[in-house]
């Protein structure tokens, strides 16, 4: 099948390439020269494990072409994956690049050639109608089908997201269309991943109220960590209880210091303010966005409690994206914490594996670490703000010779405690008792006063 997929952001190309593995025919369009000309390059504008090779794979195959044009060769499907951020008034999505794309490939396409327009962007619903109507105005043949096909990427897995997904959702009123989205996806059906066959508005409606749900999950069991905090219980071992009845699940109840990312805050936001539209009022989302917001503003006073008096002293954050797997910085909690120890006159260093070029563009007054045994040479305290992997792994009892403090605050209860433990470190997590290994004995070799004072020699500040 022949597909034009319109944005070339993340939706755009995790499923430009995905289509094309799939054997479909695929150009990426974007009005962005400079961003494709980079693609054509080879080059990728975003950060996703195993894209680079899957589109050098299919662009030397010849079933993936990036362009700044919309293709000659008519297209069957058109996949519209274009931005929607917030608009500039209220909270809304701004859709005026997914009108202004559908309009282009509605007019491009020769006349009375039937094509399928499916609207990726995360759009609020009646946003099919709207897009449909527009349409309409320049093929009023009906040649154009407006359908919604919403995706549930997560970044860091975006391809196995797409390539092996619990669900298909496609909204549709028309069987033709609804017969062509499902051979597009014939080869994961077969594998397994159900097709949602739907009305277009609930197509539209799945996306946000997925999303809007996964939020409440995390926000309600951050509420439950501060409640076992209080309480003296053990978050984890309450969560773990909780997930195991089938009806909650075991999934997104993980706490930590808020969700953050391009799509749960902006999401959200938009969901309420469709409710608003409609003169629907939707409380539990209201607060999962507040109890949210309140958690980020929060971080600084639970990471100042426990670190105890940071002015004018080293304070190493071990992460700065989101979430692990990505180099996003938007929204995430990692900024918030930083910022407030800052406002606490602490010297802030920050290492990410991955993030820190994202972190640079929108960090001042910080200091970026080379890795993690840098970041946390002299420092008082140490917070690790994400889960990456290789955090987990680190060897503690040279942290704790390194840190001139003991402190460390794991935001994301990812740490083992044992180990930790065992290096006579103090860890204070999220929902549960701390943890305080015995000091060790200071062997006379080691300088630990001294690089309390030493100003770091590898960290390059800005
Ligand atoms: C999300 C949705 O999962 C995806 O389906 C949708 O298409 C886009 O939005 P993403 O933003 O990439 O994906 O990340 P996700 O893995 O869902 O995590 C979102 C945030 O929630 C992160 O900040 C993460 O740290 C946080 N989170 C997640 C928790 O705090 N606890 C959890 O148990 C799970």
């Amino acid at each position: 099948m022949r597909i034009t997929v319109v944005g070339t952001g993340y939706v755009g190309l995790v499923s430009g390439a995905c289509l094309a593995e799939l054997g479909h025919e695929v150009t990426c369009v974007d009005k962005d020269k400079a961003k494709i000309a980079r693609l054509l390059r080879g080059e990728l504008p975003i950060h996703e494990d195993g894209l680079p090779a899957m589109v050098a794979r299919q662009a030397a195959a010849g079933r993936l072409r990036f362009s700044v044009r919309l293709p000659r060769e008519p297209a069957d499907l058109a996949l519209i994956a274009v931005g929607t951020p917030p608009a500039a008034h209220d909270h809304s999505a701004d859709l005026s690049a997914v009108h202004a794309a559908a309009e282009a490939v509605a007019a491009h396409q020769p006349r009375g050639r039937p094509l399928v327009l499916a609207v990726k962007s995360t759009v609020p619903v009646g946003t099919g109608d709207v897009v449909e109507r527009l349409v309409r105005r320049l093929r009023p043949d009906g040649s154009v089908t407006v359908v919604s096909n919403p995706e549930f990427l997560r970044e860091g897995s975006a391809i196995a997201d797409f390539l092996e997904p619990d669900r298909i959702v496609v909204g549709t009123a028309c069987a033709r269309a609804r017969a062509l989205m499902r051979e597009v996806y014939r080869p994961l059906i077969e594998r397994g991943s159900a097709f949602v066959a739907t009305e277009r508005c609930s197509a539209e409606m799945i996306k946000y109220a997925a999303n809007a749900f996964l939020a409440v999950k995390i926000a309600f069991i951050n509420e439950m960590a501060d409640l076992c905090e209080a309480a003296d219980a053990d978050i984890a071992e309450v969560s773990q209880g909780m997930g195991m009845d089938r009806r909650i699940g075991s999934a997104f109840l993980r706490p930590g210091p808020g969700y953050g990312g391009s799509c749960f805050p902006k999401d959200t936001e938009a969901l309420l303010a469709t409710a608003h539209q409609h003169g629907v009022q939707l409380r539990l989302v209201e607060g999962t966005v507040a109890a949210n917001e309140g958690r980020k503003r929060g971080l600084g006073r639970r990471v100042l409690a426990a670190a105890g008096n940071v002015h004018d002293r080293p304070v190493a954050v071990l992460g700065a994206t989101f979430k692990p797997g990505t180099d996003d910085v938007r929204e995430s909690p990692a900024l918030s914490v930083i910022a407030a120890l800052r406002r606490a006159g602490a010297q802030v260093r920050v290492f990410d594996p991955v993030g820190l070029a994202q972190a640079r563009q929108v960090l001042d007054g910080v200091a970026f670490a080379r890795g993690p045994y840098d970041c946390v040479r002299g420092a008082h305290c140490v917070v690790v703000a994400t889960e990456w992997p290789e955090f987990l792994r680190l060897d503690f009892r040279r942290i704790a010779a390194l840190m001139s403090g003991r402190t460390v605050v794991d935001l994301r209860n990812c740490l083992p405690d044992a180990k930790l433990e065992a290096a006579g470190l103090r860890l204070v997590g999220i929902g549960r008792r701390e943890r305080t290994g015995a000091p060790p004995p200071l062997a006379p070799s080691l300088p630990v006063a001294g690089l309390a004072l030493e100003p770091s020699v590898s960290i390059g500040a800005i």
